[in-house]
């Protein structure tokens, strides 16, 4: 399949490997590969190793072995969500540039699920003495080491955390580890702080009512529906319906054979079971999505009743840790265009272009840049800023402001632009009491402070130093046509001008490039001057 098919949303997780595959991006590994040592370490090189963000692929390994030893059956997903934005794209049926505005309009027009008998993700189900003999239940899942050399497990990373708020009755979902303890057993992480998880919410309910948690882990589900799971949503918002809102149609559920919940009918795989929350187990070191590794803590155990699946069920996983991951490229696209929205809708600070959330190794979270128009004026830019690092707790540790000639993707022209565009003494702002940020908080310091700066252009300034934009591109043409090493140009590779610029030097400019620069000096020297120092600026004294 071609970039310019015509994109459709896959139904189910099977459907959309088969797109992924259609499309090139794809790459299925036959060769016997230890889910233990091998696994992650060969697909995170595509994120270390320089490949360009385009060139990142889904895989799909067949021939999956452990450290034991053991074959697997059941191939192994990984990278299939969300290593490129592309990927991402292709698994919501939209183009890159329109993912944004396909999760503002799923939002605002939910399409409520159904519920459907004889679902796929029960062709098979494990239940009783096989989810505890030797090799079943958990073990007999092809579950991959993340970081191998520091976690204590195997990990479901890929989840779909189910749980139901015993008051109201309307169902969460989340994406949270869930670390394999025994062949029936996973202790699974919530966040557990203001603005924490959903099913940690739920939690603190069903141990106010001394009651057991029931909790399904889905695993591998049609991408507009594993999208909904990492996004920040309310928590009383069905994620299924926003789920069906993205996909345009609405989402086949089940309930599941061992507990009461209902999860999407056309999964590869459910984990079902309950947890106790009377007690916590000891869980971790793994490493997080923060780019460190997350330290033991006490969590939630959950006891496994039932795994199902279809009868030729992919087990998918997601790879994460440091920053840039497929666990960052899933909420980048995800969260940029919320901050947006709220920055531009419910805020109404219409000078805003752009929201960039700094990606590599710093995981988005702690480091902003708002891109404005030109004209902004500064107090918006300001509430903007503050707008940023106030919408979520764990986000905007530090928020930049520029103007819109500068890319908020390159640190470089941010650098830039704080280095020409900022006084310090007025331009910065350091607000004191914010949580600390993901990652920190295994350490001895948990509360931190909010910088903003404001490196946006104030005043005009002189043209960028660059040959104009026509006359870089004709020099490119020419380049390619002496076939010069090939190009890969990082803004900004033409000058433009930015406000202090006048009609009489536009006119030198342009004589200049005709040979005409001798009726520049005609001009000149009828404006000489004796009364004055060198260096005196001309538009000081004259209007140009
Ligand atoms: C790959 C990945 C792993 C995650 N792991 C966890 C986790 O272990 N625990 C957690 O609470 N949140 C985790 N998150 C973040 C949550 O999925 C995210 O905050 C989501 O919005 C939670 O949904 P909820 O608000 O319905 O709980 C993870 C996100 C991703 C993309």
């Amino acid at each position: 399949m071609s970039d310019t098919a015509p994109l459709k949303t896959p139904c189910d997780f099977h459907q959309h490997l088969a797109e992924l595959d259609k499309a090139g991006l794809l790459v299925r590994v036959d060769r016997p590969i230890n889910k233990d040592t091998e696994l992650q370490p060969l697909v995170r090189w595509q994120f270390v190793g320089g490949v360009p963000e385009d060139q990142r692929r889904a895989f799909l390994f067949t021939n999956v072995i452990d450290g034991k030893g053991r074959r697997y059956d059941m191939p192994v997903a990984i990278g299939v969500f969300a290593s490129s934005p592309q990927i991402y794209a292709r698994g919501m049926g939209q183009k890159v540039e329109d993912i944004g505005a396909a999760w503002v309009n799923a939002i605002k027009n939910p399409i409520a699920p159904i519920v459907v008998e004889k679902p796929a993700c029960q062709e098979v189900v494990i239940t009783g003495d096989d989810l505890r003999k030797p090799g079943g239940g958990l073990a007999a899942l092809p579950v991959p080491v993340s970081t191998p050399g520091f976690d204590s497990a195997p990990y479901l990373t890929a989840t779909l955390c189910v749980t139901r708020d015993p008051e109201s009755g309307i169902q969460n979902m989340g994406t949270y580890r869930a670390a394999l303890k025994a062949t029936d057993r996973l202790v699974v992480r919530m966040v557990a702080r203001v603005g924490g998880a959903g099913g940690w919410v739920h939690w603190l309910k069903y141990r106010e009512r001394k009651q057991l948690m029931p909790i399904s882990i889905v695993l591998g589900a049609s991408p507009v529906v594993f999208f909904t799971g990492p996004q920040k949503l309310p928590v009383d918002m069905d994620e299924m319906a926003v789920a069906g809102g993205l996909g345009g149609e609405a989402i086949r559920m089940t309930k599941c054979v061992t507990n009461d919940l209902n999860v999407p009918a056309d999964a590869e795989i459910v984990v079902e079971g309950f947890i106790d929350p009377s007690t916590l187990e000891p869980e971790a070191p793994f490493g997080e999505s923060n780019g460190y590794v997350a330290l033991e803590a006490y969590n939630m155990p959950m006891q496994v009743t039932a795994i199902t699946h279809r009868k030729y069920a992919v087990f998918s996983a997601i790879i994460s840790q440091v920053t840039p991951s497929e666990s960052s490229v899933v909420k980048k696209v995800a969260y940029e265009p919320m901050f947006l929205n709220h920055l531009q809708s419910t805020l109404g600070i219409k000078g805003v272009k752009r929201v960039v959330m700094h990606e590599p190794l710093s995981n988005l979270r702690p480091v902003i840049f708002v891109q404005f128009a030109r004209d902004t004026v500064r107090t918006e830019v300001w509430r903007a800023m503050q707008g940023a690092a106030t919408l979520r707790a764990d986000c905007g540790k530090i928020v930049i402001a520029v103007s819109e000639d500068i890319d908020p993707e390159s640190t470089d022209a941010v650098f830039w632009s704080m280095a020409y565009r900022s006084t310090p003494s007025e331009d910065v702002q350091i607000i004191n009491y914010r949580r600390g940020v993901q990652g920190s908080q295994y350490g001895p310091k948990t509360a931190e402070s909010t910088l903003l700066i404001d490196a946006t252009q104030k005043y005009p300034m002189a043209p960028l130093a660059l040959p104009g934009k026509a006359y870089m591109e004709h020099a490119r043409s020419l380049w390619e046509e002496l076939k010069l090493p090939a190009l890969s140009p990082k803004g900004p590779w033409h000058g433009y001008t930015l406000g202090d610029w006048t009609e009489t030097w536009e006119r030198f400019a342009k004589r200049t490039i005709v040979g005409e620069w001798e009726a520049n000096g005609l001009e000149t020297i009828k404006r000489r001057r004796e009364d004055l120092n060198p260096e005196t600026p001309t538009a000081k004294h004259e209007k140009l």
